[in-house]
């Protein structure tokens, strides 16, 4: 993972995210996912209240840490993330990103703790939340994650507007040199990563489309070229 300070990377990451996964070999997905050439892994926590599904939590992640050296992404779809910053730290997550929709008082001290760690922080916005939300936050985040479906679960569809909307704009008004990076998560696959490579985004977040693919490194290398192609085509018309 980019070092806070260090300089924005030049090409698209791509993190997989293990909600679709045989969660029954975990551990083996985790290293299948590596091998296809995922940067990163991306682990969805739910607790039934902030999102209306059910995951594993910090001892999951715990015990599987071990199994890979590339940058765990902890995405926390939880009421209280304050409550339990310290075990997703322990259990050696790189990043946390949480949900800005959270009750407020936690979200500073959270965030505080997270970079305070040496890990990177990061805020999500649901598909109605607009980035504004993020701002009494800007001096904190690392992650900007924009959801582009409801959280709750994998295999739905990519919503385009929201992606169109907030991609772009997520990512002009983070430093655009600096080390922060805007992820996108929700409907990660082929079709759609023209038009997220466009909003010049740092981190696609794939679930469905890797795991359910009947070749996954192939399909890792399609969604990364795409992107990385839009990625610099945008660059250059923003130039
Ligand atoms: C949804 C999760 C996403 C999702 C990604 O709440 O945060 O990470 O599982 O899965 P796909 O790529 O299938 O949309
Ligand atoms: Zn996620």
């Amino acid at each position: 993972m980019t070092p806070p300070g260090g300089r924005r990377p030049a090409e698209v990451r791509i993190a997989a995210s293990i909600l679709d996964a045989n969660l029954g070999a975990l551990g083996d997905e985790i290293r299948r996912a590596e091998a296809a050439g995922a940067d990163r892994i991306h682990l969805d926590v739910m607790d039934g209240h902030f999102v209306p599904n059910l995951t594993f939590g910090w001892k999951t992640i715990e015990a599987v840490r071990a199994v890979t050296r590339i940058p765990f992404d902890a995405h926390l779809m939880i009421d209280e993330p304050g409550r339990w910053t310290g075990e997703f730290l322990d259990a050696g997550c790189d990043s946390i990103t949480f949900h800005v929709e959270v009750a407020a008082p936690q979200i500073r001290p959270a965030l505080e703790r997270i970079r305070e760690a040496g890990r990177s922080a990061g805020l999500s916005v649901k598909p109605a939340t607009p980035l504004s939300a993020l701002a009494p936050y800007r001096d904190l985040l690392d992650i900007v994650l924009v959801m582009t479906v409801e959280p709750g679960f994998g295999g739905q569809a990519f919503m385009r507007e929201v992606a169109e909307a907030k991609l772009g704009a997520g990512r002009d008004w983070l430093d655009p040199e600096g080390a922060c990076e805007v992820q996108v998560d929700g409907g990660g696959r082929v079709e759609t990563a023209e038009v997220i490579g466009r909003g010049g985004t740092d981190v696609i977040v794939a679930g469905s489309a890797l795991f359910r693919a009947e070749d996954m490194a192939a399909e890792v290398e399609r969604i990364r070229s795409i992107a990385n192609a839009a990625r610099r085509a945008g660059a250059t018309s923003r130039a």
